[in-house]
């Protein structure tokens, strides 16, 4: 090699190292950042969550079904934890997990309910107390299934009902941003449950691949940001009533406004760009900024999206058939 060309060619191997490095730390942050806290809402939505029980029988034709068409382990799937970053955004972040006092998402927040009490767990990388002798794929069934690397079913407040939907990649890409979160020792007591969770199904297998664009991204980030989970109305058995979906509810002292385009809301009105700059800002059309629980959704949340991925969300709640707020 000419000596000119060594030159250069070493110029970009250190290029390229250093893009490695600023990688990493980079995808480190978008971590950290979209593991803030939340306001974890007491008696929320997310506490009153009912498991749409899925009989054992179900569960096992779904589960060999699933083996037959791509089987877990035997798919050869990496996860790419600076995309991963970019999914925790997606999902609104891991804030149920975050102990303020140790700065991280060692876990030890409590909920408690009819239906026992719920200790979060620490999901930091830590092998003692945390999730670090876990595998991107137990992280995965975690995730997509609820259930933990022993086989134990999840509660259902742990959204995986909602990252039922993530795609293969898109799972493994969280799962190996989550296995880079530094080890934090904090040891979480079990959870005390009334009764064991309903083992789940997912209705549809998760797509190999998430849509790329248009309405239909929209709906596959709506779907696994869970916000249906406060903008969805519940039936009297709190289960979320999907023939009123994103119409609207009430949620403690305020409302979770209609996201579908009937003339009674604000998405009838709206453009696709206003939407989505709210999205992105956090900021009305009109100048005043977002307050109560959608700022933690923006904050850790939307505001971090492309403003491609904005738009898509969009698209798909304008593209939604109207339904009256009740
Ligand atoms: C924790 C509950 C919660 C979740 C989850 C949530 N929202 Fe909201 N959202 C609200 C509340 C409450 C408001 C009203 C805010 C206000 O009064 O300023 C709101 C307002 C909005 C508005 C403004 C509507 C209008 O009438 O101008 C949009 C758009 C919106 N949310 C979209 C979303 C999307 C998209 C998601 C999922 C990524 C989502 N929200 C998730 C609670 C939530």
């Amino acid at each position: 090699m000419h000596l000119e060309e060594a030159k250069n060619a070493h110029r970009r191997n250190v290029l390229v190292q250093w893009g490695v490095v600023i990688g990493a730390l980079l995808a480190l942050a978008a971590i950290l950042v979209a593991c803030a806290p939340i306001e974890a809402p007491a008696g929320s939505a997310m506490a009153t969550e009912t498991a749409t029980a899925a009989p054992a029988e179900a569960t096992e034709a779904v589960a060999e079904e699933v083996a037959t068409e791509a089987p877990a382990e035997e798919v050869a799937m990496v996860g790419d934890p600076e995309r991963g970053g970019y999914i925790f955004a997606m999902t609104t972040g891991c804030g149920c997990h975050f102990n303020r006092d140790l700065g991280a998402p060692a876990g030890g927040n409590k909920f408690e309910g009819p239906f026992g009490v719920i200790n979060v767990p620490n999901i930091t990388s830590d092998p003692e107390t945390g999730i670090g002798t876990w595998s991107e794929t137990d992280i995965v069934n975690a995730l997509r299934l609820g259930v933990r690397p022993d086989g134990s079913q999840l509660h259902p407040i742990m959204p995986y009902m909602a990252w039922s939907a993530l795609s293969d990649q898109d799972a493994y890409d969280l799962a190996a941003a989550l296995k880079m979160v530094p080890p934090v020792a904090n040891a979480v007591p079990a959870s005390e449950l009334a009764s064991p969770p309903a083992a789940f199904a997912p209705a549809n297998p998760p797509p190999a691949i998430a849509p790329a664009e248009g309405a239909e991204r929209g709906a596959y980030i709506v779907a696994v940001a869970n916000c249906g989970r406060c903008h969805t109305p519940r039936g009297e058995n709190g289960a979320p009533d999907m023939s009123r979906m994103l119409a609207g509810a009430p949620l403690q002292d305020t409302i979770a406004p209609n996201l579908t385009p009937h003339e009674s809301s604000n998405l009838s009105f709206l453009t696709e760009e206003q939407v989505a700059s709210f999205l992105l800002t956090g900021i009305y059309d009109d100048g005043t900024p977002v307050e109560g629980p959608m700022k933690g959704i923006i904050d850790n949340g939307t505001s971090r999206l492309t403003e491609a991925d904005a738009l898509a969300i969009a698209q798909y709640l304008k593209s939604l058939p109207p339904v009256a707020s009740e």
